[in-house]
């Protein structure tokens, strides 16, 4: 991933440094031209000075025009067609499907090359439904505005439906919708938003997700979808408008005891030789495996003396190894035998780790 090198520049200086970066990339015939502002160094070192200040400037006063006369941010970045049968990939953000005018879904921003990315494309409003805290400060640095409603891999409740709606109907658009990498929840919640507020069908909506890659597995992210219908603008003033820019996740202890329970259903699972338990017809296989690796991924600092680059470590480990069990659960290429291996690794991970820092 390519970094800005300085993340106090201001977001038009970074539009600046994309029309130069792309200006570049036109001149040595190269296709894809995307924003990036690393490289304007050795740009001015090629053409001088003089020439960057001109272009600058110039471009400075497009953009300031630009902003003066629609009250708008200037979009310099195309935003996918909303007829792509693929996800559209962008410097730090991936994933990208138009699910409607103004309404988008994707990739988490990965720093501030995928907040900038945002801005240049004109969007207005971020919703993140993943578990994580959103990254607030460093949106603002782009004139981004943050809201935290976070969702399961186990559905969308009609409840955080219509919060979702009511945000995409209210909030400074376009607005983009995320969670970690904008295949499976923020493609639901689009949809979810989409259908409630009438800008598409069910059926188009269930059609969108296949574009944003969403895995059939994830049963209860298309039976929310599947059970939206359109809401009255009364219903939709039912639910909050608070819009809070951070969601609570908890401390350590809570989202251990979540951790607790996920793994005791992962073991369930296995019983049932890695298939929905027939007593328990409510679990996913892949769904529970993924909010494993969602806890370790979200999972906040431990209290002093834990706090330590080793703890860190073995906490995302175990997110990538709960991922693996997820995504061959979702391919389903794996033998049993093969999956509850990689479990294991899970549980060794659980004792050593508290054995060490907890007990
Ligand atoms: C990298 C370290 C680490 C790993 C890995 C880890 N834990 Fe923990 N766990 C902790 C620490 C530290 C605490 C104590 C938290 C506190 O009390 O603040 C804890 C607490 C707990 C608790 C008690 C929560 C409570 O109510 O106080 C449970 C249950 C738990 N872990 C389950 C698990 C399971 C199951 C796994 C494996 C799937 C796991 N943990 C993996 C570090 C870890």
């Amino acid at each position: 991933m390519r970094v800005f090198p300085d993340r106090k520049l201001i977001p038009v200086q970074y539009l600046l440094q994309s029309q130069i970066d792309c200006l570049r990339r036109l001149l040595s015939i190269e296709s894809n031209c995307l924003i990036s502002g690393y490289e304007l160094r050795r740009l001015s070192m090629k053409v001088g000075p003089c020439t960057i200040a001109a272009l600058a400037l110039s471009l400075l006063a497009i953009a300031l025009a630009s902003n003066r006369s629609s009250g708008q941010k200037l979009a310099v970045i195309a935003l996918p067609s909303p007829a792509a049968t693929q996800p559209s990939e962008y410097a730090g953000l991936h994933n990208v499907v138009t699910y409607a005018e103004g309404l988008y879904s994707g990739s988490v921003p990965q720093g501030a090359e995928g907040f900038a990315t945002l801005a240049a494309m004109g969007i207005r409003t971020i919703i993140s439904v993943d578990g994580a805290t959103p990254d607030v400060e460093l949106a603002k640095q782009f004139g981004l505005r943050y809201v935290h409603l976070p969702v399961g891999y186990d559905g969308i409740t009609k409840q955080r439906s219509l919060e979702l709606a009511r945000a995409v109907r209210d909030l400074p658009g376009p607005i983009y919708i995320h969670c970690h990498h904008g295949q499976h929840r923020s493609a639901a919640a689009a949809a979810a938003a989409g259908v409630t507020l009438g800008k598409f069908s069910v059926d188009e909506a269930l059609a969108l997700m296949k574009v944003s890659g969403t895995a059939p597995n994830y049963t209860g992210l298309f039976a929310c979808v599947r059970a939206a219908s359109v809401a009255s603008p009364e219903t939709l003033e039912t639910v909050s408008n608070k819009f809070p820019e951070k969601s609570q996740i908890g401390d350590l202890a809570q989202v251990m005891t979540h951790v607790d329970e996920t793994m005791d259903n992962l073991k369930l699972i296995e019983k049932a030789n890695w298939t929905t338990p027939k007593d328990h017809p409510d679990l996913v296989p892949a769904a529970e495996a993924a909010r494993l690796a969602d806890f370790f991924r979200n999972a906040p600092q431990p209290k002093e003396p834990a706090r330590t680059d080793e703890f860190a470590a073995w906490i995302s480990a175990q997110a990538s190894n709960a991922s693996e069990v997820e995504q061959a659960l979702l391919r389903g290429n794996a033998s049993p035998q093969q999956v509850s291996e990689k479990l294991k690794i899970v549980s060794q991970a659980c004792v050593q780790c508290h054995s060490k820092y907890r007990d």
